[in-house]
């Protein structure tokens, strides 16, 4: 499994032969200027929210692959499905057997309306488990205690967390989130983006490090695998 961090919450996943994008916003993201859209694969895109920072290019990158499936919330799923884009509803708890993997759709504390107001659904995060590695996007959320359910059905190898607090986690909540999913090796993502959530790297990085566990905060474009 590939995992390449596009800035803010949005994520390029390799899986199974198969290309996921998550939570595209690319273009409106001066930091990502050289990730180019036209150049992402993409059969699915998986949507943890309706928030325009999560969804910005989601249009974008449908119309460039035409098979593509978008896998999110009921709501946002018949959004796009009435747009005429294939879509994969889910609601929170439920889980589906894709062509890479399952994908859970997990509970998340944060609101989910798109752009113009209209309402979104309720806002999730995702269980990936494929290739014999599992992962767990959280989205934008609090921390949670619904996060000690995840342990209990899946072992983690990744959890990927929010930690620019304002609008979501601070580093502190997300160490305890990491300890709530059983998971001490952390990708953050949802900061520096906006000015209420610039954080500093190292110390965020050391603050987790102090508690046994790691914390990777990757360049735009940049990649690791599991
Ligand atoms: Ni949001
Ligand atoms: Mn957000």
């Amino acid at each position: 499994m590939k995992i390449t961090f596009y800035g803010h919450a949005s994520l390029g996943i390799e899986v199974g032969g198969k290309h996921i994008i998550v939570d595209p916003f690319i273009t409106g993201n001066p930091a990502a200027a050289a990730i180019d859209l036209r150049e992402l694969k993409a059969d699915y895109i998986l949507l943890t929210h309706a928030h325009a920072d999560h969804v910005l290019d989601v249009e974008a990158i449908a119309k460039l692959h035409s098979a593509v499936v978008i896998v999110s919330n009921a709501e946002i799923a018949s959004h796009y499905a009435k747009k005429g884009f294939n879509a994969h509803p889910m609601n929170h708890g439920g889980s589906w057997k894709f062509d890479f993997g399952k994908v859970k759709y997990v509970n998340a504390i944060h609101s989910s309306s798109f752009p113009d107001g209209t309402y979104g659904g309720n806002p999730g995060g995702f269980v990936i488990e494929s290739e014999h590695k599992n992962i767990y996007i959280a989205g934008d959320t609090a921390l949670t205690m619904d996060m000690k359910l995840i342990p209990i059905r899946t072992k983690l190898d990744l959890a990927i967390l929010p930690i620019g607090n304002n609008f979501t986690m601070d580093v502190e909540d997300a160490i305890i989130a990491s300890d709530f999913v059983e998971c001490d090796k952390i990708l953050g993502y949802h900061f520096d983006t906006f000015g209420y959530i610039e954080i500093n790297h190292e110390e965020a990085i050391k603050k987790f490090f102090d508690k046994g566990k790691d914390l990777m905060l990757l360049e735009i474009g940049e990649s690791i695998e599991l």
